[in-house]
């Protein structure tokens, strides 16, 4: 074999296998392979195996040192690209204000819409850009962006053009998510903004091939299942994907729609029942915690130790926003979901690569694998747990996406 690099000197290279998603047990299954090498060609893994098996030629040679390698992670759910602040919040919410009190005051999301309202899309993409580099430094090397500061279909589809022009400029592979975040304020304009998100914004989302799914918050402040229901309807009927922002405050049925429609996931659970656990574990969704939102808000941690053990598939997102969850490390939230949710490494490791990529309806990301995009990264440390163990440094060292080196901290 003619490879285009060689990476050799992998003192263990771990990764899930197989593009199904893997629920309850299958979450703990990894393939290691110690005193490790791969080959790269045409931006995709070549050849994988222990470094001594390797008989082919390659054009260049790097060493990694007696460096562990994990696939790149995937973050599932982020709402990388807003304007403004929320200090004020912060702070109010540091006397004791809770964040759904402040968005029943009109300040919360609705200010990060206020304040997304006001800017271009060229504003917009410049201050996603960083954010979207520091995801990458914590070994991201697919990221979701949703829109959902956005108030009226034009300044919705905005949000998502400036999600295009970010995917063009980013490093990482970008996956956008179109989010109908919360109804108006008055209740009498709900009805019409449901039907213009149904009629307009999705089908225009689906025209210009901007979104590959729709997500609803499903919440008491927010929009009701119903209303949901409604919505995601418009969506499976273009072909996208269905996502929930749903039980993260309240059970208002959010859960059982997005299985019953066959949501490819449902994101947050902070809230999940037992029975709701069973539900989702007898299901295809996929169950996306946020451990971010637990730390920022205080919030309970969605029961990640249970729905593993009842069978589910479980993925882990940063939730990258200003209000819930400021997390910019994709790593960090691994580091998270093992101390709050109750995560092994394995399932962690699992649960934000493989498991993340079938929160989005991916077969070819967050695995090392013959025929994948060459997406991974070397850590510092020889052990891959390091991954997960690490708080308040980076263990990332160098990230590669489509077999090129995009990140270093050499
Ligand atoms: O995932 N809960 C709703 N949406 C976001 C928060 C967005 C915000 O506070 O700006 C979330 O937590
Ligand atoms: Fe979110």
């Amino acid at each position: 074999m003619r490879a285009d690099v060689l990476v050799r000197g992998i003192s263990q290279l771990v990764t899930a296998q197989g593009a199904e998603p893997k629920r309850g047990a299958a979450m703990r299954e990894l393939r290691v392979v110690e005193r490790a090498a791969l080959a790269i060609a045409d931006g995709k893994f070549a050849w994988v195996g222990p470094q001594r098996d390797w008989s082919g030629e390659a054009a260049s040679i790097v060493d990694a040192g007696g460096r562990a390698v994990v696939p790149g992670l995937v973050d599932p759910h982020t709402h990388a690209v807003w304007t403004g602040d929320r200090l004020a919040d912060f702070e109010a919410r540091l006397q004791g204000v809770a964040y759904e009190e402040i968005l029943a005051r009109g300040g919360g999301i609705r200010s990060t819409i206020r304040a997304t309202a006001a800017a271009t899309e060229e504003q917009l993409v410049a201050l996603a850009r960083p954010r979207i580099a520091a995801l990458v430094r914590s070994g991201a090397t697919t990221i979701e962006v949703k829109s959902g500061y956005g108030y009226s279909v034009e300044a919705e589809l905005r949000m998502l053009r400036a999600i295009h022009a970010l995917a063009a400029q980013a490093p990482a592979w970008i996956v956008p998510t179109l989010l109908i975040h919360v109804p108006p304020a008055e209740a009498a304009e709900r009805e019409e903004y449901v039907k213009a998100v149904c009629e307009e914004m999705i089908p225009a989302a689906a025209r210009e091939k901007l979104a590959q799914a729709v997500d609803v918050f499903v919440e008491k402040e927010a929009w009701s299942a119903a209303e949901a229901e409604r919505m995601l309807t418009a969506a499976r009927a273009q072909g996208l994907r269905m996502k929930l922002h749903t039980e993260q405050f309240h059970r208002v049925g959010g859960l059982e729609l997005g299985v019953r429609m066959g949501a490819t996931s449902v994101d947050h659970l902070e809230a999940c029942s037992e029975e709701q656990i069973a539900v989702l574990a007898a299901s295809a969704t996929v169950a996306t915690i946020l451990p971010g939102v637990t730390l920022h808000l205080g919030l309970p941690a969605a029961p990640g130790r249970k729905l593993i053990d009842a069978g589910a598939a479980v993925a882990v997102g940063t939730d990258l926003n200003p209000g819930s969850s400021p997390l910019y490390s994709m790593q960090m939230a691994l580091a998270l979901a093992v101390r709050l949710n109750g995560l092994t490494a394995q399932e962690a490791l699992i649960a934000g690569t493989a498991n993340a990529a079938a929160a989005l309806g991916l077969r070819d990301a967050g695995r090392i694998e013959v025929g994948l995009p060459a997406d991974f990264s070397v850590l510092h440390g020889a052990d891959w747990r390091e991954l997960v163990y690490a708080l308040g440094v980076n263990p990332v060292r160098d990230v590669w996406i489509g077999g090129q080196k995009v990140e270093s901290a050499a």
